[in-house]
């Protein structure tokens, strides 16, 4: 990726939960053999075709959404460049799957967990990297106001910056020290989305979270 790469757009297609399967449901879209990167739909006898970057299989891994997005991104962050991966869907099409996985189980890790501990392994091994500050910030949207993981969800205000972007204004930026460090500060903050029973809403698709790492 370089300053100027364009976007990319990937789609993955979830395999049918068991339900969906008792119901009957069928899988709606296929993925091209031939190409990888066309969805193939067939609707009321017409077949519909839509071409991304690289279309995801229901047997796509966690690892191999890792290997064709994730790498791509580390070199950026190593070649100094801001990257961003973002996920977008309906409720229950796999995003957090995607973007976060199992957190417990390191297989079923999704994209974040397995940026998160690249980044630290491809600076302990970059000999051009030496005195280098990591920073992570932890912040959901939840009901359009912004709240910070890392500060006991304190809710924060959006504010331009004087470079034309948009910050979380006062948002916790806390220094990781590697990746075990980072793995434990993004574990102990998920659990402040999830585990409050009562507000069982805030894992759903009401909520979203940005995790972002800052390379100094
Ligand atoms: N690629 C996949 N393989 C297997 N199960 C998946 C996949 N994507 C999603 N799921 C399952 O489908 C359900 C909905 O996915 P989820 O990531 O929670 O959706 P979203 O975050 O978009 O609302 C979950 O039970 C999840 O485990
Ligand atoms: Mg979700």
């Amino acid at each position: 990726m370089s300053k100027t790469s364009r976007p990319r757009v990937y789609v993955r297609v979830r395999p049918l939960s068991k339900k969906e399967v008792e119901k009957g449901k069928t899988v709606a879209f296929n993925v091209e053999a031939q190409t990888d990167d066309t969805l193939v739909c067939e609707k009321d006898g017409e077949t519909v075709r839509t071409r991304f970057d690289k279309a995801f299989g229901t047997q796509t891994t966690q690892q191999e959404m890792f290997n064709h997005i994730g790498k791509e991104v580390v070199d950026s962050l190593a070649s100094g460049y801001n990257a961003s991966v973002f996920a977008y869907g309906q409720t229950g099409s796999g995003k957090t799957f995607t973007m976060e996985g199992d957190l417990s189980d390191k297989d079923a890790h999704g994209l974040t967990p397995r940026l998160l501990t690249s980044v630290f392994e491809r600076l302990k091994t970059d000999p051009n990297v030496i005195d280098l500050v990591a920073q992570m910030s932890y912040v959901q949207i939840y009901q359009e106001k912004i709240q910070d993981l890392l500060n006991e969800r304190r809710q924060l205000e959006i504010h331009m910056d004087r470079d034309g972007s948009y910050i979380a204004q006062g948002a916790t930026w806390q220094d990781i020290t590697g990746m075990e460090h980072a793995m434990r500060v993004y574990n102990d903050a998920s659990k402040l989305r999830a585990t409050n029973a009562t507000e069982m809403n805030l894992v759903s698709s009401r909520s979203h979270a940005i995790t972002m790492i800052r390379l100094q």
